[in-house]
């Protein structure tokens, strides 16, 4: 299935917003950012690769009046080697994105089922933001291949930043789901092997917040730049249409010009900039200084900000008397911009980005492309721009005589000058386009990928002939046992129902002791056997192990560091030894003296160290590894087995059924369930019976007419069963 030689094939995921090919409707809400145009056209750069076979870039379809039809489309070619596949997550209608995370392991679900239905696998898994992460993890886990993060922005930072802005816990809580995005950044850490941000301050400062910081896992690849419009100056070119307006300010247009371009905004820090220029006579005698700062047309009526900034810089030419010496334009064109680049770097002179903070630098990228050499402030962006351009100085923004002196240097050696120049222009083309950026990606990718290949895994469901069509997955413990009567009932049922319905259990027991158990209640052996909570497979009658399912989960797994992190800790003790496995670790817990969930994660976590945190029947705790669950398990078996997912009934009673019974399948919660389960109820396809054990389960199948045509009751939004 994997034909890696061929190429590969890259599965890019971004769930939220509107994503099209054309026309990409950028700003027409909080969800239709920066994000969009960053995948699409990271789509499209990765396609255009060589060593790049097939790119998906997979996201939400909507039907829904009040956008265009276009996003309902299932598939819309971007290039001949790259498409944008819409899949069904939740309902219809367009959603903003914190809305999404009910339907985010239906999603999950239905991305396998389209691997399932082109016949491929992909070589890796791309999530973008936060939900798609939480999907993009889920994915890569039960397909056992690489998964690659960017978070584009961080739930931590944002709250902290409303926080600052005096916005309480509960509102920020209300309105953005935060606590939710936050959990699943840390679950997508958990299990991601590669972090690409735009820049290493957000690995530095951003990533750093969170409880799996890894900054070895992460690099810092900056996103291609349109730098079609900014190019160097060429000889004898005819002076462009704004140095007319910049005649009517400066004494000698010739001089050499140190530009700034920014909005008037405080932070732009323009105020520190003229200060600097005026009180050093030798930088006003060496150059003049050029100060673009928006369009106005009257001051006095402009918002208090860019007004206070504008009123500022008047002043100021006024008492430093710096007339004939600085230009300030009122108006200019959009075309204008790259032209005084260009201007600037005629007259040898230097760009100037003094900004109080500057996460990326874009004025400066567009500066080094038309080979203008700079002096920037020495924040985050400008720092990875000058390591890799080596192109200029950095400097303290608040520091006037730290300014001035970087310009003077940056002015005064011409040889120098020439080679900033020369390096911005090829160090723009090389980091700062989609195609240096593939080049990058890509060799970050290949160290993922060297890996040796995964050998096939040969195990099926061969109990029965013909192979079943559908599968019914029991829980044993408080689930399929319990009550004798409704088991009998149940075991009838599934005598008649004859080959077609394949039969399993998924247990916390270990294989032995599930097997002992249901020969005491005079059960057969089940088709398939996933036990031990998941971690492991074995296929009936012969109770062959799944032992390519046991390679997989092994990802990540520590149980030595993992016992040890979590000896000493209060209300957790170890069950019986024969209760732990090679990929199970099992405690009782006193749920009154006991971390939370959320505590041992994080506890782990920060030790660099990964596990699902399973907790069951308000008593016992399981840690497994990241990839494994009986959520997974029964997963990979449907992949496996080619079911689709709505052809797997699964029942549970307690927290470690809670994966399997979320997403696609079609869930039965007995009436006897724990409380753990509760918050499941009203989630798509989990029925809730009301009567108890197998009772319950015959309820659910008589609920979904499981043996007959199978019906999904209550769910007209997402897609109805069609047969295997
Ligand atoms: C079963 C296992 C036990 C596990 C529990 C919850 O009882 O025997 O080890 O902790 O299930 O998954
Ligand atoms: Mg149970």
């Amino acid at each position: 299935m994997n034909s890696r030689d061929a190429g590969l094939y890259i599965a890019l995921i971004s769930v939220h917003g509107l994503i099209r090919g054309e026309h990409l409707e950028l700003g027409r809400d909080a969800d239709t950012g920066g994000q969009t145009k960053y995948v699409v056209e990271l789509t499209r750069a990765l396609a255009a690769h060589p060593d790049v076979q097939r790119v998906d870039l997979i996201t939400r379809r909507i039907l829904d009046d009040k956008v265009d039809p276009q996003y309902a489309v299932p598939q819309e070619p971007l290039t001949p080697k790259a498409t944008i596949v819409r899949l069904p997550c939740g309902p219809h209608r367009y959603l903003r994105k914190e809305l999404l995370w009910p339907y985010l392991d239906g999603f999950a679900d239905q991305i396998l089922q389209y691997f399932q239905r082109i016949g491929r696998i992909p070589d890796v898994v791309h999530a973008h933001y936060a939900d798609a992460g939480y999907a993009g993890t889920r994915v890569a886990g039960v397909l056992g291949v690489p998964l690659v993060f960017t978070g584009h922005s961080l739930g931590r930072v944002k709250r902290q930043r409303l926080m600052e802005q005096g916005v309480d816990a509960e509102t920020i809580e209300a309105q953005y789901h935060i606590t939710r995005r936050i959990a699943a950044e840390e679950f997508t850490l958990d299990a991601a092997e590669l972090v690409i941000t735009s820049t290493n301050q957000e690995i530095e400062e951003q990533y750093a917040l969170y409880d799996n910081h890894q900054p070895r896992r992460m690099v810092a690849i900056p996103p291609g730049v349109d730098l079609t419009r900014f190019r160097p100056p060429r000889r004898n070119e005819p002076d462009p249409p704004i140095k007319a307006e910049l005649i009517r300010f400066l004494q000698d247009p010739d001089k050499p010009m140190i530009l700034a371009v920014s909005r008037a905004d405080e932070r732009k820090n323009i105020g520190t900039l003229v200060q600097a220029y005026a009180e050093h006579p030798r930088l006003r005698e060496l150059a003049n200084l050029v100060v673009v700062a928006g369009n106005r047309d009257h001051i006095p009526d402009m918002d208090p900000g860019p007004r206070d900034v504008l009123t500022d810089l008047l002043v100021q030419v006024d008492s430093y008397d710096l007339y004939g010496a600085i230009a300030y334009p009122p108006h200019h064109e959009p075309d204008d911009i790259p032209d005084l680049y260009r201007l600037a770097a005629k007259s040898h002179g230097v760009f100037v980005n003094p900004a109080l903070t500057e996460p990326f630098g874009l004025t400066l990228i567009e500066a080094a492309a038309s080979g203008l050499p700079v002096v920037a402030t020495w924040d985050g962006g400008p720092r990875d721009i000058l390591k890799f351009c080596k192109n200029g100085l950095l400097v303290d923004p608040l520091d006037p005589d730290a300014i001035a002196a970087a310009l003077l240097d940056a002015l005064s050696d011409r040889e120098r000058w020439q080679r900033w120049a020369r390096n911005g222009i090829r160090g723009a083309a090389e980091r700062y386009s989609w195609t240096g950026h593939v080049k990058f990606y890509l060799r970050a990718l290949r160290k993922l990928l060297d890996k040796p290949a995964r050998p096939p895994a040969p195990c099926r469901i061969r109990a029965r002939r013909p192979a079943p069509d559908r599968l019914l997955i029991c829980d044993i413990d408080n689930t399929l046992l319990g009550d004798a009567a409704g088991l009998r009932k149940l075991k009838e049922r599934l005598r008649a129902a004859g080959g077609r319905v394949g039969f399993g259990v998924a247990t916390g027991r270990r294989l032995e002791s599930a097997l002992q158990v249901l020969e005491e209640w005079e059960m057969p052996v089940p088709d398939v056997l996933i036990t031990a909570v998941g971690t492991e497979i074995h296929y009936g009658p012969a109770l062959e192990e799944d032992l390519h399912w046991r390679r997989q989960i092994d990802y990540r797994w520590k149980p030595e560091a993992l016992r040890k992190a979590l000896r000493g800790l209060p209300g957790i003790r170890p069950q019986a030894a024969t209760e732990q496995r090679r990929h199970k670790l099992s405690y009782f817990v006193d749920p009154a003296l006991a971390p939370s969930v959320e505590e041992i994660q994080a506890h782990l976590r920060r030790s660099n160290l990964h596990a699902n945190v399973i907790y069951s029947h308000q008593a016992y705790l399981d840690l497994l590894p990241i990839r494994a669950s009986k959520g997974y398990a029964i997963r990979y078996l449907a992949t496996r087995n080619k079911l689709p997912l709505e052809r797997l009934l699964v029942a549970g009673d307690s927290g470690n059924d809670a994966e399997m019974l979320c997403g696609d399948t079609l869930g039965v919660v007995v009436g006897n369930h724990s409380p753990e389960l509760a918050p499941l109820r009203g989630r798509p396809r989990i029925y809730f019976a009301a009567a108890p054990y197998a009772q319950g389960i015959l309820e659910g199948i008589e609920h979904y007419d499981f043996f007959g045509s199978i019906r999904i009751p209550g769910d007209k939004e997402t897609k109805q069963c069609t047969p295997a």
